[in-house]
Formats: structure tokens, C-alpha cells, sequence
């Protein structure tokens, strides 16, 4: 720990002579596999953090713009009647129009607020989007045409997730809008996140970091499952530097943010209304970027603690992981969308449903098992295609595979099993892990799904061992490791690529949230494990492979003595 400001090396850096900046900026992978090292959880010690709550600093999970013009939002989700199983066919659903109605439900289906928990005189919102500790690091950015009834002109705005509302931070020029939008689809309309890492760091130290990038991981899915819903397509803007995306977005504006809470750039997206993506990888020009970012802004945002404790491994690592502007990444065809034909199970919930009443499970039950269908459905939602939704977004290589450790799966041995998610990593996966594995086809397993039996066995105690020790992981139906090809995806794409590798996480996490509440149970994110324990399980040696993210599933036992309430005022004025 150390006293200086958060946010100073990055701002050192801003600051500097572009030339010195650009050699910084491409800092080498090791800067990130170091970080990563570093903050690894060991059975005897564990990743440096303050090791006590320091309530009176917890930071406000709450952004705000103050003197922005605040425009609510209309709580329309109510009105989307898509079922859940059809988001991931995004072919079949008609694209909506996009006016203040459609983005106040779309808003709701992704960032919102889903309910409020009371316990004993204390209060805290959850949303849609899960967060490590509830922390909500996370911050979403609109950009739109002008939209009736919201603004007569295009514009960039914060959304406010406890109003369920729009800041306008800055009028974009008609003009300067028309040129932004040549190569995309009319109509389209941008939605950005940021981090704003001290929320997490506040509780977890040093590996706060990591957490932050797997809930951008899971707000991406939200966001694109979201724009599903409305049969809206979604395009990554991934050429983008962090300097110009905190440009467009005011986050370089320094004066207007307390220097200890400042938001970091993560990732843009175009979303369209129409069913089909262009063809073209369309980008904003900079010198869009530029009279966007010259405009006038409103607002200063808010001071979210009194007090912060500075951890120089996170502004090294967000340093090191700055992303520079890069060359569209080559389009890879992972997987089969043929896998799957012989699972079958009727349903009928709409995805408003499923998506709203997603929940963590605090203790599962230990005893509640899955169908062999439920199970391998879950496992092809999660399995990418380039025409299944959330992952026709993800063009860059597939890098995270499931260890699953199968508990209660009728019709399946328990046991330890593998799902690689690009068949063409297969041989590698083979040859890196134990090579007494037996890699045995389980029975129903879908045609062209690869997944495979290595070892049976009771891994209950296992999997709540390496999991930091935690029951969920031993007492849910399944629970799994995701396992990225860390080293060599690092060396490819440079340091920044790390910050991928969580996101690709964070998405399977947030499908498997929404398919858990599908199938009737629930789950849970697991950022506390063991990393080298669980390398060891798997006879993983160095760095080529890393476990990112663990996660479970089962049958959730509640709370009782949490009082649910609802997310919003219903009669709360619009305007
Ligand atoms: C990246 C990530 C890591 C998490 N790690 C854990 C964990 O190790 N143990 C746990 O019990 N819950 C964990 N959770 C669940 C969060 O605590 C939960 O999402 C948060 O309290 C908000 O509740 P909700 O998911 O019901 O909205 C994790 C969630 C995420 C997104």
C-alpha cells in the first residue's frame, strides 16, 4: 500500500509524450502474467487485501453525474414477451424499433436493478448484472441518435441504474453523428462499460482487478442477451484504444472526477437494430472521437468514499493492460452450431422472467440433482457458435474450457469431465492435462459437443476444497473450473488480451446464472479459489493454462431471514 492517489501512474502516463506513452502502453504479457501470479489465493495465504471491512469507506455502488440533466427511463420490460429459448436463436426474432420505451427495457434487462434486500434495518440493491460481493464496479454508457421524447439530439449519457435513468453528459452535433454512423445499420445506437476498480479493491485488494474484469464479462452478456430480446444485434468495437474510448465517453476529463474513483475504459458496442450482423467491421473515426470529446459536458461525478487505500498492484496491472488501438481480429469459426440435436425440454418462461429473477444462491441443498438434459443443454448454451447468442460477438480466438466436477447428474457417472470449447484446441488440452485422463464419451452426450469423462469419482470435497472452501462448490449438482489458454494468448495479443480472458468468463457465468433459473435451480459465481490446487487437480504445469473462474449449480436453499422488495417505485413519474 502506498499513499499516493489512485489513479496517478495512469495519469502520469496521459500526461506524457505520446511516443513514451505508446512504448508503455504495449507493455510486455508478463506484466500481466506477474499480476496474475501475484494474486493467486494459496491454501495458506491468500492474494494481499486489507483483511477487515473498513465500512465508513465503503465505496457508494452508485454513480451520479450531479447537474447532468437526468432523463428517466420507462420501466417497459414488462411489455417483452420473447420466450428465454429463443434468445439464443437470434435469427427467428423481429427487431424492434428503438425509442424511449424499447431502451428503458432494454436498460432494465441488462444494468437495472432487480430487487432490494432488507435485513435487520439494513438495505442493498442486486441487479441484473451479478457482481464479485456486490460491489457493481461496472458502469454502462449510452450513445444515441436523438429519440422522441428523450433528447431532439444524439448524445452520450451515463445510466443510472437506482433512478433507472439517463445522464446527459454531452450533446453530440447532428453532423458529427452522421458521420459516426456511416457503416452501421440505421438506427444503431452504442452502449459502453466502464470499471471503476476501487469499488472491488476496497474489499478484495490486489485481486479486485480480476474481478472487475469478470463482471464486464457478465455485464457484455447481459447487455447482448438484453439487445436479444428486442431481436437487436450487437457488434464489439474491438480496433478501439482505452485513450479513444475514454475520450468519447469524458473519462479523460480529469477535473470532473475525484482522482481515487476514476472510471476505466473497457469495451463499446454497436447495437442494431436488425436481426443479422453487417459483414464489415465498421469503426468510429478518430477524428469522430475527437469533436465528440471537444464538446461541451455536464455534470461532475460524485465522490463514491472519503478515504481509499491505494493498491500499486492494480494501477500496474490496469497500466500494463491499457489497450492500444488494434487490427480487427480474424474471424474464427469455433464450434458447430449442428451440436445438440438430441436434447429436448419443453419450456415456456419468457426471458424477462428468467432474466429478472436471476439471483446467486448463498447455500445450496446437497441433494438436488439435474436431468442429463438440463445438464448438457446448459454446456451447448455455453458452447460457442458464430449464430448463438451472446457469442456472435465474441470474434477473438475461444480460449476458456470447463472442468466440471459432476456431482448430481442422473444418468452420469460423478466424476471429473471436460468440455473443450473449441474442438480445434482439443489435442492440446489432451496433451497439457494428465495424461492418465481417460477422455471417455459420457452417455447422451449431443453430437459434436466435446465433452468428456477424464476420471470418476466423489469430487464433492474437492471441489468445495479448491473453492476457497466454500460448501456451494461441494453441494451443487455441478461445479466447474474455467480453464483459458493463458500463456500463448498473452504472448499473441499482448497484455491487454488479459482482460479478454476474464471477460469470456464472465459470459459463460452469466449463461450459466440465466440456465440454472431456467432449469429451476440457481447458481453462483465463484471468484474465491485456490488457483495452483486447482492446476494441480487437472496435472496443469506453468502458465499455458490457467483456471480464471469457478462456478456452481444446484438447488438453492434460502434465506428466510432476507425481506425481498421490489426494485422500483412502479408510480414513479417518468419525466
Ligand atoms: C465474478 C464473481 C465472483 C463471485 N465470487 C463469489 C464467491 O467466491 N463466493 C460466493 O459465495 N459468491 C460469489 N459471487 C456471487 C456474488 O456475491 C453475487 O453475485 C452478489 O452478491 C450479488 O448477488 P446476485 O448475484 O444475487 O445479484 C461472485 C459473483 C461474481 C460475479
Amino acid at each position: 500500500m502506498s499513499p499516493i492517489p489512485l489513479g496517478f501512474e495512469r495519469r502520469r502516463l496521459m500526461a506524457m509524450d505520446a511516443s513514451v506513452r505508446k512504448q508503455a502502453m504495449t507493455a510486455s504479457w508478463e506484466a500481466a502474467a506477474s499480476y496474475h501470479q501475484k494474486t493467486k489465493h494459496h491454501f495458506h495465504r491468500s492474494a494481499r487485501s486489507l483483511g477487515h471491512m473498513d465500512w465508513a469507506n465503503q465505496p457508494d455502488p452508485f454513480r451520479r453525474f450531479t447537474s447532468a440533466p437526468l432523463i428517466r427511463l420507462p420501466l417497459s420490460a414488462e411489455k417483452q414477451t420473447t420466450s428465454y429459448d429463443a434468445l439464443y436463436e437470434r435469427d427467428d426474432l423481429p427487431a424492434q424499433a428503438v425509442t424511449l420505451e424499447t431502451l428503458g427495457s432494454f436498460f432494465q434487462l441488462s444494468l437495472a436493478i432487480s430487487a432490494w434486500k432488507e435485513y435487520e434495518g439494513s438495505r442493498w440493491a442486486l441487479r441484473v448484472n451479478p457482481s464479485s460481493g456486490n460491489l457493481h464496479p461496472t458502469e454502462g454508457y449510452l450513445l444515441a441518435p436523438a429519440i422522441r421524447n428523450m433528447h431532439a439530439e444524439p448524445g452520450v449519457y451515463h445510466y443510472a441504474p437506482r433512478e433507472h435513468a439517463l445522464e446527459l453528459r454531452s450533446t453530440i452535433a447532428r453532423a458529427t453523428w452522421e458521420a459516426m454512423a456511416v457503416g452501421f445499420c440505421p438506427g444503431t445506437f452504442f452502449v459502453a462499460l466502464t470499471s471503476i476498480h476501487w469499488r472491488e479493491a476496497w474489499k478484495y485488494g490486489e485481486r479486485a482487478y480480476r474481478y472487475c474484469q469478470h463482471d464486464i464479462g457478465h455485464a457484455l452478456a447481459a447487455v447482448r442477451l438484453a439487445a436479444a430480446v428486442h431481436g437487436w444485434s450487437v457488434w464489439l468495437l474491438e480496433t478501439l484504444s482505452d485513450e479513444a474510448l475514454a475520450a468519447l465517453l469524458g473519462l479523460n476529463r480529469l477535473k470532473e472526477f475525484e482522482p481515487e474513483d476514476c472510471e476505466e475504459p473497457e469495451v463499446l458496442a454497436a447495437i442494431m437494430p436488425s436481426a443479422s450482423l453487417g459483414s464489415e467491421c465498421a469503426s468510429i473515426p478518430p477524428e469522430i472521437i475527437r469533436k465528440i470529446a471537444g464538446g461541451s459536458w455536464n455534470g461532475k461525478a460524485n465522490r463514491l468514499s472519503e478515504n481509499h487505500v491505494h493498491w500499486d498492484a492494480i494501477e500496474a496491472v490496469a497500466t500494463a493492460c491499457n489497450k492500444p488501438t488494434t487490427a480487427p481480429p480474424k474471424v474464427e469459426e469455433a464450434g458447430t452450431s449442428a451440436c445438440g440435436s438430441n436434447v429436448r425440454i419443453e419450456r415456456t418462461c419468457t426471458a424477462r422472467q428468467i432474466i429478472l429473477q436471476r439471483r446467486s444462491a448463498v447455500a445450496l441443498d446437497g441433494v438436488t440433482s439435474l436431468t442429463r438434459d438440463q445438464f448438457y443443454l446448459m454446456l451447448m448454451r455455453v458452447f460457442p457458435t458464430r449464430r448463438r447468442v451472446p457469442w456472435d460477438i465474441w470474434r477473438s480466438q475461444v480460449c476458456a474450457h470447463l472442468a466440471v466436477f459432476v456431482h448430481r447428474v442422473d444418468g452420469l457417472k460423478p466424476g471429473l469431465y471436460f468440455l473443450v470449447r473449441d474442438p480445434g484446441q482439443e489435442a492440446a488440452l489432451h496433451a497439457a492435462l494428465d495424461t492418465s485422463f481417460g477422455w471417455e464419451e459420457p452417455p447422451g452426450c449431443p453430437a459434436g459437443l466435446p465433452f468428456s469423462l477424464l476420471q470418476t469419482g466423489d469430487c464433492r470435497q474437492l471441489a468445495g476444497q479448491v473453492s476457497c472452501g466454500q460448501a456451494i462448490a461441494a453441494d451443487g449438482a455441478f461445479s466447474l473450473g474455467m480453464i483459458v489458454r493463458f500463456e500463448e494468448s498473452l504472448k499473441e495479443h499482448g497484455a491487454w488480451f488479459y482482460r479478454r480472458l476474464f471477460w469470456e468468463t464472465g459470459m459463460i457465468g452469466q449463461i450459466l446464472y440465466l440456465e440454472a433459473e431456467a432449469a429451476g435451480v440457481r447458481s453462483t459465481g465463484i471468484g474465491c479459489f485456490f488457483d495452483d490446487p486447482v492446476h494441480d487437480v487437472l496435472g496443469l504445469r506453468g502458465m499455458q493454462y490457467q483456471s480464471l473462474y469457478h462456478f456452481t449449480v444446484g438447488g438453492p436453499t434460502e434465506d428466510t431471514r432476507l425481506t425481498t422488495l421490489p426494485p422500483y417505485d412502479m408510480n414513479r413519474p417518468v419525466r
